[in-house]
């Protein structure tokens, strides 16, 4: 019998699959999909064109584009009904839980063939990158009474996201960022999320269902909903000296708290995409103001590479994002769904993969626990 392999949390460093979506190098700092690094990703194409890529493996040329670009503009708006499961759930809920179940149900309104059919998967996949803007930016409105805006199809994929949510359209520097931003949130190989859409689309389930699971573990604070925290964090540190932001860094590590925004699974030095989140931040506050709480992150960010820097906890694609965000007049609960209607190209991608050379996950356990026990008479227990 072959040993058993060890036991390891979290799966850390455990292959689950065998991919050519998305390569990571966390000693370096090197991210690339399909084999293009994100740094030209972000520079020359749109979220568009790195989707296209992402779901069918290489960049679309400009016919393909155009099909493509027409196919998601024709599929963003949504069916009335789930207009109304939206109206129906509680104001105060947060927009993950509602993006979870308008997807959830989005599958009941296209029923397929099956899972197997490549047809099938390919109008999913249009459908779920299309519509999931449109659900973010209409539970923004419903919840304060506000009817949702109807999609337009004379703008592109983010600038269309930041227009239904206010009726304004966004100009040239926003839309560029908005954009980018949903370029470097797309995909990152196996994290938490993009395997819990894999485990899920194994089971054959179909990709609403997928989707709907992966956006679950997207919300989880240790995962996609660190961009959320890292500005609350922020705004507990009372300013920018390094006097302040060393004597609140060393507090938090002294309590063995987690600073969110920092650390990775993978990466052991800066993530690269918060180097290009970080100037795009500059690039919006050259345009509309400073912003204190920028100064007072990168003064963390300098305090905690002497504090920990050792250990490689460095800054991550969350610690910049949310001061992004904020410039732009996004919702703090709104930052997480953004990484949703990003990251759902990514979660695709390895669905269709992981369909291609399918078999259900199904991995197993240490038992530490007692066994062949009797069962005791109620009257006799405890
Ligand atoms: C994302 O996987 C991906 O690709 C994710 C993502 C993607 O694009 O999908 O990149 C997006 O989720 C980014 C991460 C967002 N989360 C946060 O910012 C939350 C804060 N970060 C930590 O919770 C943590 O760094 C994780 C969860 C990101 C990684 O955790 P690990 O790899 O399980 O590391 P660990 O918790 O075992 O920590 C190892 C050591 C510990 O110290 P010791 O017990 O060994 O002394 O490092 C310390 C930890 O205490 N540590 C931190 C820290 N992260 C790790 N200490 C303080 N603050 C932190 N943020």
């Amino acid at each position: 019998m072959a040993d058993k392999p060890d036991y390891v949390p979290g799966l850390a460093g455990v292959p689950a699959a065998r991919s050519s979506v998305c390569l990571i190098d966390g000693q370096v700092g090197k991210l690339q999909y399909r084999g293009y690094p994100i740094e030209q990703l972000a520079e020359s194409c749109s979220y568009e064109e790195v989707v296209y890529l992402l779901l069918f493996g290489e960049l679309p040329t400009k016919a393909q584009l155009e099909s493509f670009d027409a196919e998601l503009k024709e599929e963003r708006g949504l069916k009335f009904r789930i207009v109304d499961v939206l109206k129906n759930l509680p104001e105060r809920g947060h927009p993950m839980d509602a993006l979870t179940a308008a997807v959830a149900c989005m599958g009941m309104f296209y029923p397929g063939d099956h899972v197997e059919d490549l047809e099938f998967r390919r109008l999913c996949a249009i459908r779920l990158v299309a519509k999931l803007p449109t659900v973010v930016a209409a539970w923004h409105r419903i919840r304060r009474g506000d009817n949702p805006i109807e999609p337009r199809t004379d703008l592109g994929h983010a600038a269309n996201f930041l227009y239904m949510l206010e009726g304004h359209e966004p100009d040239e520097l926003e839309a560029k960022v908005m954009d980018v931003a949903l370029i470097l949130h797309a995909e990152h190989s196996m994290n938490a999320s993009t395997f819990t859409a894999r485990v899920t689309g194994s089971t054959l389930s179909d990709p609403y269902a997928a989707v709907a699971s992966a956006i679950g573990s997207l919300a989880g604070p240790l995962h996609g909903g660190a961009n959320e925290r890292v500005l609350e964090m922020l705004r507990t540190i009372e300013d920018s000296t390094s006097e302040a932001v060393r004597r609140w860094a060393e507090d938090k590590l002294a309590r063995k708290e987690k600073i969110m925004g920092f650390g990775h699974r993978v990466y052991k030095v800066k993530d690269p995409r918060a180097n290009i989140l970080q100037k795009l931040a500059t690039q919006l506050f050259e345009k509309r103001g400073r912003t204190p709480i920028y100064d007072i992150a990168v003064e963390l960010e300098k305090q905690m590479g002497e504090l920990v820097g050792h250990k490689g906890i460095a800054p991550n694609v969350d610690f910049y994002s949310g001061i992004v965000y904020e410039k732009m007049g996004i919702p703090v609960d709104l930052f997480t769904p953004v990484f949703a209607i990003a990251r759902v190209g990514g979660w695709l991608a390895h669905l269709l993969e992981q369909l291609q050379d399918n078999r259900i996950f199904r991995p197993t356990q240490i038992w530490i626990g007692e066994a062949d026990r009797t069962v005791p008479p109620l009257a006799d227990r405890g």
